[in-house]
């Protein structure tokens, strides 16, 4: 319906008997726009192109009744909407009866009355309006339902299309992740054989510098691997200290053969010189970044628990745990490698003893006391 139907609405007027049609004609047309047919088909054909918003539908025509003419209209799709009031001499209600079966709302009997028959078109008029907007609201909501069931099924398209290129992406990811792991494992085993083989190397250097040295070292480095046994540090830990147990004192091979092989009575300037061989022996593992901890262990072997050790003078936790225990280690074997008694075990427990807490870490009594039981075997045993 259009803004100028709404207006003033088209009422088509259907029957044979002419001065009917300008009685009603008379009666609506200040209020409607009035088109008439005189007989049935003219009706159905005038309803395809005029559109009508009502029509006023005699019953009794010749040819074909306003029942028939009603019936036609309600099979029609795209007229069945067309409110239908029959005009009529009938009031028996068998008739109405067959009308509103036909398909009309209401009927108005002849002769007129003008107020009444107003009444019913207008009443009628804006029932159809009424349904019209009805009807226009609730297309409106079925495009609205539609467009929301489209927008869900393009998000839950969406949705599935997202969820494949995170599992695509997830699992590219994952392979690069793997692929890094592998190459990065790759790359510390063989930065590890090259530190081991650098190891290897200054170990030789010590054993061809003097042999004893490397002997010692030998013995450190195997007390030390009970003791971070025994304390159960982790294996990066237990790595570094060993190394630098292994090389403790490689910084002695760059001293003079009487100050390196630490015999006579050594001058003051030997024994500065002696002194300074944690500091050259953390200098030689400054080569390689992997050994930078090393140094850092190696540097501090000879702080004493109390604060009264070189270089740096460093007092109990301050000392790198590795230090300490190479301390333990070094002492122990030292203290080992003067005895000579069937007690040398012994001997060696009780001197440790005596240290803790003033040379030595006494949280690392116990741990060396294994070490003691693990490694040394005395002298006069059999087969020490
Ligand atoms: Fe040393």
């Amino acid at each position: 319906m259009t803004p100028e139907s709404i207006a003033r609405p088209t009422i088509l007027i259907v029957d044979d008997a002419s001065d009917m049609i300008e009685v009603l004609i008379n009666f609506l047309s200040d209020r409607y726009e009035i088109i008439f047919a005189t007989t049935g088909r003219q009706a159905l054909a005038l309803v395809a192109t005029a559109r009508p918003d009502l029509i006023l539908l005699d019953i009794n025509m010749p040819v074909m009744s306003g029942y028939e003419v009603c019936q036609a209209l309600k099979e029609n799709e795209s007229t069945r909407d067309i409110p239908v009031v029959f005009l009529t001499r009938i009031t028996n209600n068998e008739e109405l009866v067959r009308g509103f079966a036909a398909g009309a709302v209401d009927y108005v009997t002849k002769p007129f009355m003008p107020n009444e028959l107003l009444a019913r078109v207008a009443t009628h008029l804006q029932l159809r309006q009424v349904r019209l907007e009805i009807e226009s609201k609730n297309a409106e909501l079925e495009e609205a339902k539609a467009l929301v069931q489209r927008q869900k099924d393009e998000l839950a398209e969406w949705n599935t299309s997202l969820k494949q290129r995170l599992l695509q992406q997830s699992a590219l990811i994952r392979s690069k992740s793997e692929e890094a792991r592998l190459q990065s494992d790759r790359t510390q085993k063989i930065s590890e054989k090259i530190t081991n083989a650098f190891v290897l190397m200054l170990a030789n250097v010590q054993e061809q510098r003097h042999a004893k040295l490397d002997t010692r070292s030998r013995t450190v480095e195997a007390l030390a691997a009970s003791m971070v046994s025994t304390l159960n540090l982790p294996q990066s830990e237990q790595r570094k200290i060993l190394i630098a147990a292994r090389l403790h004192d490689v910084g002695l091979i760059c001293m003079s053969d009487r100050g390196f092989l630490f015999q006579g009575v050594l001058g003051p300037d030997d024994y500065t010189e002696y002194r300074s061989h944690p500091v050259r022996g953390q200098s030689i593992m400054g080569i390689s970044e992997e050994l930078k901890e090393v140094g850092l262990i190696i540097r501090h072997h000879h702080e004493d628990f109390a604060g009264n050790g070189y270089p740096d003078g460093l007092i109990g936790k301050q000392i790198p745990l590795g230090s300490r225990i190479i301390h333990v280690a070094n002492f122990i074997e030292s203290i080992f490698s003067k005895e000579t008694g069937r007690d040398a075990k012994y001997q060696v427990t009780s001197k440790l003893s005596m240290v803790m807490g003033s040379l030595l870490d006494p949280d690392l009594a116990v741990a060396g006391d294994q070490a003691i039981k693990d490694v040394l075997a005395d002298p006069s045993a059999p087969g020490a």
